[in-house]
């Protein structure tokens, strides 16, 4: 008979519905099904690195009722990392150091045989390097953007698009009601599948993504040929990484290093006062959805992806294969190397069936 395993599992990066349904269903199979130890890390890889150590034991009991709980019982944080971790030098001045060497000897002392990082593509590349240091890793990954790799979904994703879909919906009566054109600010950095996939499923007149620069000068001759057929308001959705076609994505803050640390922001003020100028009469306003999107209740198809991902991780520590992330594939879970997964961001082609079915629509794309 094989060992008892002590597993870790974390989660890393931005909250995401269905956090909390992956975690309960990696304790439920690896308790119930293997009879192994769970351990939860707080706030990422910090938990092991504090003194004391935030660590808490994970039994079925905690597990309970976890499945429609939004954000992370764990804690998260989408900054640092063992290999980049803040610390204040003799000046004060906040430096990055790299701790991984003192993690792994800390798991190492805990007994840990394997580890679960639940995280978008920030995290999963801090679960390669440490792979690639020798931990026994395995990924599930999340984000609300859905733009990590070699997965077609990631969990928490459908969550986002049902609470912009819904804000589409709300806007309309008042874009209706007073012929006004209503911009909406989405998430999904550098990706438009939030904007893309609510804008359709809201009947948005205009969709503005990361991936295909915009002209307004097209978008208010859009707006004006509905204003001639009788319809005199109009909803436009802006991805918050959507940029003109002559500059750059709208930056509102630099926070420390790399792209996870660039907070986007400000594209729905720009084109709802660009727009008024150019629309004369038309009245705009704007709203920037913001963090509702990561909150809420998961929806049902997030808690069925996080369960089967959760599972799936478990299992893939059971069978020892390492250095992989579960993924959703052709409506199956499958491993795949996080390796692969991190080379590059899933982002909406141009003949994606989405951009298809939205021009197909009439949607203008801006472009
Ligand atoms: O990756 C998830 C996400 O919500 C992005 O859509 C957004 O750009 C970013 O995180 C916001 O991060 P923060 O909560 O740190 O502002």
């Amino acid at each position: 008979m094989s060992k008892k395993k002590k597993i870790l599992v974390l989660t890393g990066g931005g909250d995401a519905p269905g956090l909390n349904a992956v975690i309960r269903a990696v304790v439920k199979h690896a308790i119930g099904t293997y009879g192994w130890e769970v351990i939860g890390s707080q706030v990422a890889f910090n938990g092991i690195l504090e003194d004391p150590m935030r660590i808490m034991p994970l039994d079925l009991k905690t597990v309970s009722g976890l499945l429609v709980r939004g954000g992370t019982i764990l804690g998260t944080i989408n900054q640092g990392g063992p290999f980049t971790f803040p610390v204040k030098n003799e000046k004060g001045v906040l430096v990055e150091i790299d701790r991984s060497d003192e993690l792994l000897a800390r798991l190492r002392r805990l007994g840990i045989d394997a580890v679960i990082n639940i995280g978008g593509d920030g995290s999963q590349r801090i679960s390669q390097k440490l792979f690639e240091k020798g931990l026994n890793i395995v990924g599930v990954p999340k984000t609300i953007d859905n733009d990590l790799d070699c997965t077609e979904m990631t969990f928490g994703f459908q969550t986002a698009v049902e609470t912009a879909t819904d804000a589409i919906d709300k806007l309309h009566a008042t874009a209706e009601s007073h012929d006004r054109v209503m911009v909406l600010e989405l998430m999904g950095r550098d990706a438009g599948w939030i904007a893309m996939a609510s804008g359709i499923a809201g009947g948005a007149d205009v969709v503005l993504i990361p991936e295909i620069p915009f002209d307004l000068d097209k978008v208010a001759d859009h707006i004006r040929a509905r204003d001639a057929r009788g319809h005199h308001f109009a909803i436009v959705v802006v991805a918050e990484g959507a940029k003109p076609k002559d500059g750059d994505a709208f930056v509102k803050e630099k926070a420390g290093v790399g792209r996870n640390n660039r907070v986007l922001g400000g594209v729905g003020d720009y084109v709802t006062r660009e727009l008024a100028k150019k629309l004369g009469g038309m009245e705009t306003r704007c709203t920037v959805l913001g963090h509702l999107q990561r909150g809420g209740v998961p929806a049902p198809m997030d808690r069925l992806l996080a369960t089967r991902f959760g599972a799936a991780a478990v299992d893939l520590v059971a069978q020892e294969k390492f250095g992989y992330m579960v993924a959703y594939q052709q409506d199956n879970i499958v491993p795949v190397k996080i390796a692969d997964a991190i080379q590059r961001y899933r982002t909406i082609a141009p003949d994606h069936n989405l951009v298809k079915t939205a021009r197909a629509l009439g949607i203008s794309l801006g472009d």
